[in-house]
């Protein structure tokens, strides 16, 4: 195998610098290429193990008997919930230090440098909260449907989950990702630019069905709000027609409850759009005829175009993609085969197409999009490269089946100025020293 190597520690934030430390086995070693080939024409032909084994290494580790091929393993059900292994202690959600005044208020970014696929482990899902979050009881929680309808209902947790449900895979990504880029290359990892993105299966109610439930107006009521338990205020307002088309009533995220940072036990699904309308600990859905203008959608939320103007509910998530490896952080090993890895989504619906460019956007080569390709969910795609040795720059660029294309940053910035902090979804450009760091850097 080859050796890893450690990103400097000028390079990477503290605490990557920490994770890289004392296992040697870290978070960012999935970025870091574990071995090697001369050309993707060897890999393919011969296959890792074939491979590793035809070189007859003599590699001790492989021809002496080692501890736990020789002893009794632990019992079953020794961890009655299980847990990662010891060896991926490093792999976490990782809060930006400064970036909030306080803890209660903040962000806690999912590790993209290190997941597979397109599930975020429920562990690793991001977490945002205005007021931090809260462990409610099931049993003490009601929600409430109300306003133009013809009957308010109070609902108990029971109540919902006897109701008929769906599980669906969506991604979620606050509006505020990547927002640090507008300026310049501002963060050195994916978990930092891209990281408040995650991707699970949701089960619940259809919105539809319990607004039917309750008689809503459908000919006056034009809009919903949505408000949360926690001591935030979080009320978002979300269009009628997005609520009788797949907004869901959620409860079961991965195939278990949520996790109370998520919303436990109750939170709103809303495909597509920005994480904000998502609503944890959801305790009231209100019909109205028009937008009720919450705190949250005057102030924060909002895009501050060119001219001075503020931009309104544009909760949408366009079409975007992002490298996950090889990404900032991390060190390529060795010239040779790298397999280049990374995710696509779209707030519109389906990822048609995602383009990598090895030459800062000058050719492109179209990836391999990775089944499922699902609605409003994560896809992930893969690229064959042989590295040569010669500094590069990496983007990728996706196309949904709007036909919509994810912006070059600069063409971004032409229409939206530099002062926005929300819905940046321009392509993102990783560099490739000689040296085989990787790091952020702003190609327009
Ligand atoms: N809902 C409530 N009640 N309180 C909150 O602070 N934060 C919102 C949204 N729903 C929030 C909330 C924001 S800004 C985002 S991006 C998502 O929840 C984050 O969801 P997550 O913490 O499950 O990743």
């Amino acid at each position: 195998m080859g050796r890893l190597r450690k990103a400097p520690e000028n390079f990477v934030s503290a605490d990557l610098a920490q994770d890289i430390g004392k296992n040697g086995l870290n978070d960012a070693r999935r970025g870091f290429l574990l071995r090697s080939f001369q050309t993707a024409g060897a890999a393919l032909a011969t296959g890792l193990a074939g491979n590793a084994l035809a070189a007859g290494s003599g590699d001790e580790m492989i021809l002496t008997p080692r501890p736990w091929s020789l002893s009794l393993g632990q019992p079953v059900a020794a961890r009655p919930y299980g847990v990662p292994s010891r060896y991926e202690a490093n792999l976490q959600r990782r809060e930006s230090p400064g970036l909030t005044r306080v803890p209660a208020a903040s962000v806690a970014f999912a590790p993209l440098q290190g997941l597979f696929g397109i599930i975020t482990p429920n562990g690793l899902h991001f977490e945002r909260h205005h007021q931090g979050w809260v462990d409610i009881d099931p049993s003490q929680h009601r929600f409430m449907i109300n306003g133009l309808v013809a009957q308010p209902k109070v609902y108990t947790m029971d109540d919902l989950m006897r109701l008929p449900s769906v599980s669906r895979i969506h991604f979620i990504e606050c509006g505020a990702n990547t927002g640090p880029e507008w300026g310049n290359a501002a963060v050195p990892t994916v978990q930092y630019t891209h990281g408040m993105l995650s991707c699970c299966e949701f089960t619940g109610v259809p919105l539809s069905v319990l607004l039917d439930d309750c008689g809503a107006d459908l000919k006056r009521g034009k809009y919903v709000l949505a408000e949360g338990a926690d001591g935030s205020s979080m009320t978002r307002t979300i269009s009628m027609e997005a609520a009788l088309d797949d907004v869901i009533v959620a409860w079961g995220m991965n195939g278990e409850m949520l996790r109370p940072e998520n919303g436990y036990p109750l939170r709103l699904v809303v495909p597509g759009v920005q994480g904000v309308s998502w609503v944890k600990w959801l305790r009231r859905i209100e019909v109205g005829d028009q937008p009720w203008n919450a705190k949250d959608e005057t102030i924060h939320y909002v895009d501050l175009m060119p001219g001075g103007l503020h931009r309104q509910y544009t909760s949408i998530q366009e079409c975007k993609s992002v490298i996950t490896t090889p990404s900032g952080g991390q060190v390529l090993l060795d010239k040779g085969f790298c397999n280049i890895s990374g995710l696509a989504w779209s707030g519109r619906g389906k990822v048609k197409q995602v383009d990598v460019s090895t030459d800062g956007g000058r050719n492109w080569r179209t990836a391999r999009l990775e089944t499922p390709v699902l609605t409003k969910s994560l896809t992930r795609f893969n690229i064959d490269w042989v590295w040569d040795g010669s500094p590069v720059i990496l983007q990728s660029r996706a196309q949904d089946e709007t036909g919509y294309v994810q912006p070059r940053a600069g063409q971004l910035r032409d229409v939206r100025g530099t002062r926005s902090i929300y819905h940046n979804n321009g392509i993102q450009s990783w560099r490739v020293a000689e040296s085989g760091e990787v790091s952020n850097v702003h190609v327009e």
